[in-house]
């Protein structure tokens, strides 16, 4: 394996049951390194190591990214298991709700913001920052952007709001954790099918796109959606200093072309 790419690390991933935080884990693992998956539910946290299927590399530990003494727990039993965490993916979030802005639900609305912000980047990256600034550990940290970072998506008010909110931090701690030799990058997926948003895109009863999943397809170039594995190179690029040890603040759209979409 080219060092470039191969991983002698181990990757704490915040929301690790997520459907596309495993296709990256299996990506990571291939590339050799060890995954902490962290989750809220015992029961994602255990189909998320069942599926990985590599007991001497993996540990899970629940842990609600929203919660700073969960974090720091979750981060505690992972350097027991596996060693100290030199890359931690911030892959919790999800859209809770969608329909028109006057009609926002403004509960909904705040949940949408902690969910995606607060537990999906600021927390897991405070605690996990602070911890390798005390040890001066050069570490890595890849959050989950979207394409609502980029430009609102109609109808998804708060989830556009947060992931915009997402890249903005990429950028702002990217720049305040370089002295530290800590790099902060995002990876941006286009539309992958997860329990989130499976409703949104697809109809259970008859297994086609709705609507909106066609208005999805219909701007993707690659005119598909992605598949969860799909995203594990840019995770391997990220997490291997030795591919990308000068690369801090970006964000890679892997997409199908949806940001280049075109008339
Ligand atoms: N699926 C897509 O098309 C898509 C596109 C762009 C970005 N994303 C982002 O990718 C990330 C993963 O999403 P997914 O689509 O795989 O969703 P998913 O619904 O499969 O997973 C979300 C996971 O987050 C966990 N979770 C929720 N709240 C939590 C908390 N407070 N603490 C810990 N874990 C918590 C859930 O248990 C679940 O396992 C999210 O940030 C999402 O916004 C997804």
């Amino acid at each position: 394996m080219s060092p470039l790419f191969s991983l002698d690390c181990t990757v704490a991933i915040s929301g690790g049951g997520a459907t596309l935080a495993v296709g990256m884990a299996r990506g990571l693992l291939d590339a050799g390194a060890r995954v902490a998956v962290w989750s809220r539910r015992a029961d994602t946290v255990d189909r998320a190591l069942s599926a990985l299927n590599a007991p001497q590399r993996t540990t899970g530990a629940v842990a609600d990214a929203g919660s700073l003494a969960a974090v720091r727990q979750a981060l505690a039993h992972t350097e027991e298991r596996l060693g100290r965490p030199d890359v931690l993916i911030n892959a919790v979030g999800g859209n809770l709700s969608a329909g028109p802005f006057t009609e926002i639900d403004i509960d909904v609305f705040r949940q949408t913001i902690e969910l995606n912000l607060i537990a999906g980047c600021v927390v897991p990256t405070k605690v996990v920052a602070a911890y390798w600034i005390d040890r001066g550990v050069s570490g890595s940290i890849i959050n989950i952007a979207s394409m609502s970072s980029y430009k609102p998506l109609s109808r998804v008010w708060a989830y556009g709001a947060a992931k915009a909110g997402v890249t903005n931090l990429t950028e702002a701690t990217a720049k305040e954790f370089a002295p530290h030799g800590i790099r902060v990058n995002a990876i941006a997926p286009g539309f992958f099918l997860a329990e989130q948003n499976r409703r949104l895109l697809i109809d259970e009863r008859t297994g086609e796109p709705t609507e909106r999943g066609r208005q999805v397809l219909g701007r993707t170039p690659f005119a598909r959606f992605g598949e969860p594995e799909e995203l594990a190179g840019a995770a391997v690029f990220l997490a291997s200093a030795a591919a990308s040890g000068f690369v801090t603040g970006a964000t890679i759209p892997v997409d199908g072309g949806f940001l280049v979409d075109n008339i």
